[in-house]
């Protein structure tokens, strides 16, 4: 095993040493972002992955970037207090940060080693609350961060009700099954006395996306059940069938009570009206896989899309706009890494997109991993899937896989089954980022 792994690491240098030679500049993802937010004004934030920034984007196109000062933060979910600050988490920087109204940002460290934060939400009163992977939701307030653990499983989303509720979904996977849709589903409130209320307990469920809507009830999807469902303000629950082989990545509200949603697997978005009725719209020959959703005061539906660096927008005449982050326009904010420019590879991403998008439809439907016949696919399929499916592999790209890995072990530990040892680690991060990386999308230089 130890020459196989040190063949492998020569290659990886070989391989490195030509990638850097082709393309000298880190990666630089402007879009396909995890989140937006309107605020006040109209103006649209999202988080940019590799860009590393917190942005605003006007109805025309252009962005202002707020870079985040921790490298590699990945910000990854947005919230706006009551004074217009920009609360966000950086699920791998593991801080909470504060972008305020003078442009400023400040970040605040999570206790907890790896805490993989990835939903945040803001109080009427102030209070800071957001997921931590290691079964606990943070609360900051004051610049103080306290932490309540979950009696068992770990925390989906977080949400604020119209009163002020603080709600959290979570999962507990089950002891002997190793398949999500077999884990237990919580949906609950998180007391003022630190106590949890559980509202919702079911088999079979893994309710994610706690969004409140202004008549008082929050909603959340759960994938293993295959719907979307309503908790109106006296704990009654609505459920809406929408399929199995669906996977709601994001829920926007809008002022009416009509809840949208971005189905990534099934390259949708969906609206489910006020009245119960569901609506879809199949995105044009794409399989972009819509991520972050939201719809605006003003009625424009906007979207990313994960395998498709940009952000698209539906009008609310009906109107169907792509990429309308204007890329030429960004060249004013051009950062320049290692000799080369953002922008640059933004529309080299954009032109590429089609070939990898292809290759990875075909991966899907096979559900294996490229196997350059190392044996290196065999063993990460070994370990990976001990609890989610290929998919998470599939549909993610990364600059560095070794954070996720590292992360992934100390899920092992929290289920007691034997750890990975760490010449295995740098054995599947070297496979992941050789084949999965974000790089390996990347354009050569001009
Ligand atoms: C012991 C259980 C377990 C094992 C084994 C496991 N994972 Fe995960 N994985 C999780 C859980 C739980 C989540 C969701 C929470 C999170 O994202 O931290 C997750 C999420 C992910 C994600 C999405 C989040 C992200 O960081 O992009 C990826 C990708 C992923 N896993 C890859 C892997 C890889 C690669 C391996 C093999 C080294 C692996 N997983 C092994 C439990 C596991």
């Amino acid at each position: 095993m130890a020459k196989t792994i040190k063949a492998f690491f020569f290659s990886m240098c070989v391989f490195a040493v030509i990638f850097l030679t082709l393309f000298d500049a880190e990666a630089c993802r402007p879009f396909g972002s995890y989140a937006f937010l309107e605020d006040k004004e109209g103006g649209i934030w999202f988080t940019e992955g590799d860009n590393n920034a917190i942005s605003r984007m006007l109805p025309d196109g252009s962005v202002k970037s707020y870079p985040v000062p921790t490298e590699g933060a990945e910000p990854a979910d947005l919230a706006l207090d009551g004074d217009g600050n920009i609360w966000f988490v950086e699920m791998y920087g593991n801080k909470v940060g504060r972008l305020s109204n003078d442009g400023k940002i400040t970040e605040y460290p999570i206790p907890t080693h790896h805490a993989h934060p990835v939903k945040i939400a803001v109080d009427s009163k102030g209070s800071v609350w957001f997921t931590e992977a290691d079964s606990k939701i943070g609360r900051l307030k004051d610049g103080k961060i306290i932490e309540y653990p979950l009696k068992d499983g770990w925390p989906t989303s977080v949400a604020v009700d119209a009163d002020g509720n603080l709600w959290v979904s979570s999962l507990v996977p089950s002891k002997d099954q190793t398949e999500q849709s077999k884990s237990t589903g919580k949906v609950g409130i998180l007391l003022k006395n630190g106590k949890w209320k559980d509202v919702l307990k079911r088999n079979g469920s893994c309710p994610m996306n706690l969004t409140a809507d202004p008549k008082g009830g929050v909603w959340f999807s759960d994938k293993c059940r295959g719907t979307i469902e309503r908790i109106d303000g006296k704990g009654r629950p609505v459920v809406f069938h929408i399929g199995r082989d669906g996977f709601v990545q994001d829920m926007s509200i809008d002022k009416e009570g009509n809840a949208w949603f971005a189905d990534r697997m099934r390259n949708r978005i969906g609206r489910i009206s006020s009245g119960g009725d569901i609506y879809e719209l199949k995105l044009p020959a794409d399989n972009g896989g819509p991520f972050a959703i939201t719809m605006t005061k003003k009625g424009d539906l906007y979207f990313s899309e994960i395998l498709n660096y940009n952000i698209n927008r539906r009008t609310k005449e009906g109107a169907f706009e792509e990429h309308i982050v204007v890329v030429d326009k960004r060249q004013g904010e051009r950062k320049t890494v290692e000799g080369e420019t953002c922008f640059i590879e933004y529309a080299a991403r954009i032109a590429k997109k089609a070939e990898i998008e292809a290759e990875r439809l075909e991966e899907l439907k096979k559900m294996r991993l490229k196997e350059p016949g190392d044996g290196y696919s065999t063993l990460v399929e070994n370990r990976c899937t001990l609890c989610h499916d290929l998919k998470r592999i599939l549909l993610s790209r990364k600059t560095d896989w070794a954070y996720t890995v590292d992360r992934m072990g100390d899920y092992l530990t929290a289920r007691g089954v034997p750890l990975m040892k760490d010449e295995e680690k740098a054995a599947i991060t070297g496979y992941l980022n050789a084949y999965y990386s974000i790089k390996t999308g990347a354009l050569q230089k001009r």
